[in-house]
């Protein structure tokens, strides 16, 4: 009787949790498994892999998390490059492990540790983000989720901004870039949609409000992305900034709130929508996003095509070398454009 040796692949997700994280482990573990492969289940990102925190995964213990958001491995902004001899940790700790190959899920931050190691650790990333801000790929897993769900609140907000005759002011996270924004206030009927690619006007914003009420629209609803700015800076919510150097962005709603108030006296609320847009059961769109990306994330590892980042581009999953694709993406120009005809 011959014993079939495992080989293994560790699996990790890091950075801001999002929909769908679930749905790509569970891509990787089935099709794993189905390969000949055991996977390992690293515990909260980088962190794991220094504290050798792992969970042998398999397909009991994947099933049912398909829908399920967050990440059953736990997350974490933990930087191996912020710690002594971190990296060198995560490679020793790699080996003692005995796994073959890793598989990567994050953003950029994430994914740029992994550049970092791809010397020393043979990697497949997935790209994941509520942000959608990853070169490379049309669409990152978490990103469609955190637009439905903006969009369910925008449907909300209108009928009482519809009421009370009222400016509401939402915002959205996104970090440096218009993503949730752009998508969000389109398919919500935004009036105005205010995204770090364009600076904000807020004379004018005031004046088409004041013109609109002339013309018996009595209410706005404006979306503006946690980083857009106002005379060229954003509003931080404090000092602190997280391990990778990213500050913590929040505010903008309620500063351009205020100025609408002042400025021409008209009644407005302002909500921040926050954490809520990375909470929740994935839409069906991210669930088979990250399925298609899990699977070809493991089938890429099984014919040793490593250095690999999987991507969505014109709807095919195909892989990039993930040392090229460094640098974070803007709004694409005719989304941008679209934006601008309902802002008007
Ligand atoms: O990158 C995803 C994201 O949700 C950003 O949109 C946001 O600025 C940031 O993470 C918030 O991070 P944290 O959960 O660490 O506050």
């Amino acid at each position: 009787m011959s014993i079939q040796i495992l080989k293994k692949v560790g699996v990790l997700t890091g950075g801001g949790d999002c929909p769908g994280l679930n749905s790509a482990i569970r891509a990787v573990v089935v099709r794993g498994e189905q390969l000949g492969f055991e996977v390992i289940g690293i515990k909260n990102g980088w962190e794991g892999l220094i504290k050798k925190d792992i969970e042998i995964l398999n397909k009991k213990k994947v099933s049912g998390i398909l829908i399920k958001g967050g990440t059953i491995l736990g997350s974490s902004r933990f930087n191996p490059l912020k710690v002594k001899d971190g990296l060198k940790k995560v490679i020793k700790n790699f080996k003692e492990l005995e796994m073959e190959a890793l598989i990567v899920i994050g953003g950029d931050d994430t994914l740029g540790v992994a550049r970092r190691l791809l010397k020393s650790i043979p990697i497949v990333g997935i790209p994941k983000t509520i942000d959608n801000d990853i070169q490379g790929t049309d669409f990152c897993v978490g990103f469609y989720t955190a637009v439905q769900t903006a969009v369910d609140i925008i449907d909300k907000v209108y009928s009482t901004a519809e009421s009370h005759h009222r400016v509401m002011v939402l915002e959205v996270m996104g970090r440096d870039f218009g993503w949730i924004a752009a998508y969000a206030g389109i398919a919500g009927g935004a009036d105005y949609i205010l995204i770090p690619e364009n600076p904000i006007d807020i004379n004018k914003i005031c004046d088409n409000i004041k013109q609109k009420e002339k013309q018996g629209k009595l209410f706005s609803i404006i979306v503006v992305s946690e980083g857009a700015k106002l005379k060229g800076k954003v509003v931080l919510k404090t000092k602190k900034r997280d391990t990778f150097g990213h500050p913590q962005l929040g505010g903008i709603g309620e500063v351009i709130a205020d100025l609408i108030e002042k400025n021409i006296k008209k009644d407005t609320r302002w909500i921040s929508l926050g954490h809520i847009l990375r909470g929740g059961t994935p839409c069906a769109f991210d669930r088979i996003l990250a399925t298609k990306f899990g699977v070809k994330a493991i089938e890429l590892i099984s014919k040793r095509e490593f250095n690999k980042m999987v991507a969505l581009k014109e709807n095919k999953v195909i892989s990039l070398s993930l040392d090229k694709v460094k640098g974070q993406k803007a709004v694409d120009k005719d989304i941008y454009q679209i934006t601008k005809i309902f802002s008007q």
